[in-house]
């Protein structure tokens, strides 16, 4: 459980200062500046000499607007003095990122237009010089691989642990993280992903004060985490900690629109200018104010109605949690309590949904899902499928899935098969920083069969895992080379082949 919250800010202590204050932040927090300001503009119909060039929605395709209406196409302006500059924000845009900084008690909040995958990027062209080496969990999103090469630092890689039972793979430990200070002492710093895709959270505040207490600057990737802060139900949030530099995708659980996400900064060991300079080095001049717009109003509702909302959501995720467990043989959905034994903590609004015992991949499900149940799922793989629950969810979509799922266990059966969840080590020697060899015109196609001792030149996903087994810059091993030529027998999908089937690795070469 967790401590105080903004959102519990609310009036009811009895100290009185403390109260006039709470209650002065929670009146700023029913302000909404951004989008009041372009709201009026939209209402008045301003005749358009610039950028876009649909002119307040009027060329925008007839089908289109016959379906959308054509209200929203007045919100999609370009940078003038009434709607601010999300580069420089002097006007509505400033005041709407200091409410937010305000709602998740942080010193700043950067809104971004390209999703959490720009602030990874950002977060280590921010905090890292080239030459840095930067402690890293290997399950990291593949934004974070593009954060390594730009920015020029070299990872050290932290082994993914992987439970059997569960076919999961979970996020790093407090442990890890300590052994791996302790053997790179020269390590900058360490970038975590918490929570994971399934919602499982490791404890970040134990890991924060472990990093601080050395020095060493904490960044992390919060994608699926906006909600946490909002509700003392459910897991910690990288900014209830001192985290120096955390990125939320607002539009994956919030209600901000997809591309919405914000960049805090909580940092005594960063410097602010340089943030702001990369962030705005890397973002659109064009941003959507549309997308920004709603940046804004998923704040003021999280921030005033995320306690509650956030409460009913849990009870509909337990309800579905509990309805496939007692009622589904084949399919099972591990609970916050089996989580925490392994020493992590669950955002159970997220259902990881195990379906190897129905005979069927998690992908097949999907596809059965979507096309004989109108049911579309965030993602499968071959063991699970992730229903990701947010602030428009209710309890009839969980209802209707649990039910597709029940009969799809009794309607559809597939052989039993022995898949098995495992990885090679990963903790591979990195002989050169992935931006050397990413730039190096010095590469060629080898075949897999004869890559073992070469340094690769590329990144090789296979899904599953969905965890980059090749990384440019790694000497590749025979225990590496082994899995992706079993992988590629079987047909898996290896994301970052060049080729049909798996039968060439792009690999450095001296000459
Ligand atoms: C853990 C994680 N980090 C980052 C991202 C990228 O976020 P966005 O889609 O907001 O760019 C994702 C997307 O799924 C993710 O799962």
């Amino acid at each position: 459980m967790k401590e105080v919250r903004s959102s519990s800010l609310l009036p009811g202590n009895s100290n009185n200062n403390l109260y006039i204050m709470k209650k002065k932040l929670c009146l700023s927090q029913f302000k909404t500046p951004l989008f009041d300001t372009l709201l009026a503009h939209a209402k008045r119909d301003v005749v358009s000499f610039h950028c876009p060039g649909h002119k307040n929605g009027r060329s925008i395709d007839k089908v289109l607007k016959d379906y959308t209406g054509d209200g929203v196409y007045k919100f999609d302006v370009t940078v003038f003095d009434e709607v601010d500059s999300l580069h420089d924000p002097i006007g509505p845009i400033r005041r709407a990122q200091e409410l937010m900084a305000q709602a998740y008690g942080v010193k700043y909040s950067f809104f971004l237009v390209n999703g959490t995958s720009v602030g990874n990027i950002a977060m280590f062209l921010a905090a890292c010089d080239s030459g840095d080496s930067i402690i890293v969990s290997r399950n990291s999103h593949k934004s974070v691989i593009s954060g390594i090469i730009l920015s020029g630092v070299w990872p050290i890689w932290i082994q993914p642990k992987i439970d059997q039972n569960l076919d999961l793979i979970f996020n790093t430990t407090y442990e890890q993280i300590k052994d791996a200070l302790d053997k790179y002492p020269e390590a900058k710093g360490v970038f975590i992903t918490s929570p994971t895709y399934n919602g499982v959270a490791t404890g970040l505040n134990k890991i924060v004060n472990l990093c601080h207490k050395r020095n060493k600057i904490v960044l992390v990737d919060e994608a699926h985490g906006a909600h946490l802060h909002f509700n003392e139900q459910l897991p910690e949030s990288a900014v209830e900690t001192d985290a120096d530099l955390c990125v939320q995708s607002t539009h994956k659980i919030l209600s901000a629109i997809s591309q919405g996400s914000v960049l805090h900064f909580n940092s005594k060991l960063i410097e602010f200018n340089r943030v702001k300079k990369v962030v705005s080095m890397l973002q659109t001049t064009s941003p959507s104010y549309l997308t920004l717009a709603t940046l804004d109003l998923a704040r003021r509702q999280v921030f005033l109605y995320g306690r509650e909302n956030f409460n009913k959501i849990i009870k509909i995720a337990e309800y579905g949690r509990s309805y496939i467990n007692n009622n589904i043989q084949t399919m099972k959905c591990f609970t916050r309590k089996e989580v925490q034994k392994l020493g992590f903590d669950l955002d159970v609004t997220k259902l990881t949904i195990n379906v190897t015992k129905t005979g069927l991949s998690g992908y097949e499900i999907e596809k059965i899902l979507a096309k004989k149940y109108n049911v579309q799922l965030d993602y499968a793989d071959l063991f699970n499928l992730v229903a990701i629950m947010g602030e428009g969810s209710n309890k009839s979509d969980v209802e209707i899935l649990v039910k597709a799922l029940e009969s799809i266990s009794r309607k559809y059966h597939g052989e039993q098969k022995n898949w098995i969840l495992k990885i090679p080590s990963l903790a591979t020697e990195m002989v050169m920083m992935p931006r050397e060899v990413f730039l190096s015109n010095k590469t060629k196609s080898i075949s897999l069969k004869k890559a073992v001792g070469h340094v690769a030149a590329q990144t090789l996903t296979p899904y599953p895992p969905g965890i980059p087994i090749v990384i440019p810059g790694e000497r590749i091993t025979q225990e590496i080379r082994d899995y992706l030529m079993d992988m590629s027998a079987k047909d898996i999908r290896i994301s970052g082949q060049e080729t049909e089937m798996l039968k060439t690795v792009k690999v450095f070469t001296s000459q």
